[in-house]
C-alpha cells in the first residue's frame, strides 16, 4: 500500500487524521505506519464505529434456564470413552488452542505459553499441551494434529519457543500456527487511535477472531483435508486440561452436538465465569457480569445452585460447523481502556483515566447457532486450574500446586506414597493418567 492508496481509503472510512503527522515521520516509520494501515479493513473500521453507536448491548437473561448438563458413570462413562476412542483411533480429532492473548494480568514479558510451570522440570505450558497430544497419539495410533493461534506480537517468539524446544516431541508437518486479527483502538468518538505519531494503537480480536483466522489462514481448510471431524479447543493457561479426553470427544459424538462444553460446579455462587444458559431452543453464554444477584443464588430444592455450572473454555466444536460459521460477523465486546495517545504537540500522553476503546470477539458468542449442542460436568480440581494472575488465586503457585495434587493422587492410586512437601512432576508421554502411570510402574 501506498500513501495515495492509505489516504483514499482511510478518508473512506471518516480516519484521515491517522495520517496527521505523516510529515514528521522518518522513511522506517512511515513505512511501518503504511504496513499497518493495510491490515486495517474499512469493513471492520465500520463494524466497529456500528458497536461503539450502539454502545453495551446487555441482552436480557431473565428467562435463561440452566442446560442439562450430563453426568457419565457406569456404563455411559465407558459408552462415551469408547465412542471417542473410535474417534481418536480413525484420526478425525485435532486439537485447537488459542495462545494470542496479551497475558497482561500475569505481566509475563514473553507468549504465555512460554511461561515456566513445570514444579520440577521449569517446562512451559506448551510443554504440557504439547506432551499431552503427543501421548494421545501414540496412544490411539493416529496423528492429532496440533492448530495453535497466536497473535502478531508474540507469533514469533512462540514458534522460536516451538523450535527451540524441538517441538516438544511432536512431528511440526503436524503443527500448525496462524495469527488472529488486530483491530484498532478508537475513542468515544469512533476515532481510530494513534499511540504515537506513526503507530496506530492495535489490539488483538479476542478468542473470537479464531474463526476468521481458522479460515483465512487455511487452517480449517488443512483440517478438511486429513478428515478432521472433532475439533478439542482449549485455552494456554491451563495445564491441567485433558486434550481430546475420550469421554468429552465420545459424548460430543454421541450427541452428534456441533458445539460441546465441559462445564464445572462454580466455587461459589458469584464466581467469575460464563453461565451457559437455555433460551428456548437454544443456548447462551451468559457472562458473570449479565447476571443477576437472584440468578446467582437461585437454589433447587434440594439447596444446590440453579446454575451451578460455569465454563471453563474447554469445548469441542464440529469441524463443518466452525466452517459454516467462520464466514459470518460475530458480535463485538466493548472494554473501555487507558490507551496513549498523541497530544496537539505530536508528544505522546499517557492517560490516568480510560479514554479509548479496544473490541474483541468471543468464541462462545457461536453457541446460540449451533443446531445441538451438549454440556458435560467433570471435576474442576481435575482439569482446571489457569495462570491468570501473577499472585493470589489462579496465579502460577496455585497452578503448580494443583498439578501436583493431582499427580499426587496418581502416584498414590499407583501405590506410591509420596512424603508432604516432596514436588511430584510426571512428563505426560511417560503417563497420561493414573491406569497408565500404574501399569507403567514408577522407578524411584
Ligand atoms: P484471557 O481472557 O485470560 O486473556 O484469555 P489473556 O490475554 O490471556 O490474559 P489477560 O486478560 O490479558 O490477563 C483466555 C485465552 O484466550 C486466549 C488467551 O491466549 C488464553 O488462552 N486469547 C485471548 C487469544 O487467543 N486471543 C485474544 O485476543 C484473547
Amino acid at each position: 500500500m501506498n500513501y495515495a492508496e492509505a489516504e483514499k481509503m482511510l478518508k473512506g472510512c471518516g480516519q484521515e487524521h491517522v495520517l496527521a503527522y505523516w510529515k514528521k515521520l522518518g522513511k522506517k516509520e512511515r513505512e511501518a505506519l503504511l504496513k499497518q494501515i493495510a491490515t486495517i479493513e474499512p469493513k471492520n473500521v465500520k463494524y466497529c464505529r456500528e458497536a461503539l453507536a450502539k454502545g453495551a448491548d446487555v441482552p436480557d437473561s431473565s428467562k435463561g434456564k440452566a442446560p442439562k448438563v450430563a453426568v457419565l458413570k457406569g456404563a455411559a462413562l465407558k459408552k462415551a470413552v469408547e465412542a471417542g476412542e473410535a474417534e481418536l483411533r480413525a484420526g478425525r480429532v485435532a486439537a485447537l488452542l488459542v495462545a494470542g492473548g496479551q497475558g497482561s494480568r500475569l505481566g509475563y514479558d514473553g507468549p504465555k505459553g512460554c511461561f515456566e510451570i513445570g514444579p520440577i522440570s521449569n517446562e512451559p505450558l506448551f510443554y504440557f499441551h504439547a506432551r499431552k497430544i503427543l501421548a494421545r497419539s501414540i496412544r490411539y495410533g493416529a496423528t492429532i494434529p496440533f492448530y495453535v493461534m497466536t497473535s502478531e506480537a508474540n507469533n514469533a517468539a512462540t514458534v522460536q519457543c516451538f523450535e527451540e524446544n524441538e517441538y516438544f516431541g511432536l512431528d511440526p508437518k503436524d503443527v500448525f500456527f496462524f495469527t488472529q486479527g488486530m483491530w484498532p483502538g478508537m475513542t468515544k468518538e469512533g476515532k481510530i487511535i494513534l499511540d504515537e505519531p506513526g503507530h496506530v494503537f492495535m489490539s488483538p480480536d479476542g478468542h473470537g477472531g479464531l474463526l476468521a483466522a481458522l479460515k483465512k489462514s487455511g487452517a480449517l481448510a488443512d483440517m478438511k483435508k486429513r478428515g478432521i471431524k472433532s475439533v478439542f479447543f482449549f485455552q494456554v493457561d491451563n495445564p491441567l486440561v485433558e486434550i481430546a479426553d475420550p469421554a468429552f470427544i465420545g459424548y460430543h459424538v454421541q450427541q452428534k452436538s456441533e458445539y460441546s462444553l465441559k462445564l464445572c460446579a462454580k466455587r461459589d455462587p458469584f464466581e467469575k465465569v460464563g453461565v451457559p444458559m437455555q433460551f428456548g431452543k437454544s443456548f447462551r453464554m451468559v457472562e458473570y457480569t449479565e447476571m443477576t444477584e437472584e440468578q446467582c443464588k437461585r437454589t433447587t430444592k434440594d439447596g444446590k445452585l440453579y446454575f451451578l455450572y460455569g465454563s471453563p473454555a474447554i469445548h469441542v466444536f464440529d469441524r463443518a460447523f466452525l466452517d459454516r460459521e467462520a464466514s459470518k460477523a460475530m458480535p463485538l465486546h466493548l472494554a473501555f481502556k487507558k490507551i496513549p495517545t498523541v497530544g496537539a504537540d505530536g508528544k505522546v500522553v499517557k492517560p490516568t483515566e480510560p479514554n479509548g476503546y479496544k473490541f474483541e470477539k468471543f468464541i462462545f458468542d457461536i453457541l446460540p447457532n449451533a443446531k445441538t449442542a451438549a454440556f458435560l460436568a467433570f471435576d474442576q480440581k481435575d482439569e482446571f486450574s489457569p495462570v491468570k494472575n501473577a499472585e493470589g488465586g489462579d496465579s502460577p503457585a496455585t497452578c503448580r500446586e494443583d498439578m501436583q495434587a493431582k499427580w499426587r493422587k496418581w502416584l498414590a492410586a499407583a501405590g506410591v506414597d509420596v512424603k508432604p512437601g516432596v514436588p511430584v512432576e510426571i512428563d505426560p508421554v511417560y503417563a497420561l493418567d493414573a491406569e497408565e502411570l500404574a501399569s507403567v510402574g514408577i522407578c524411584l
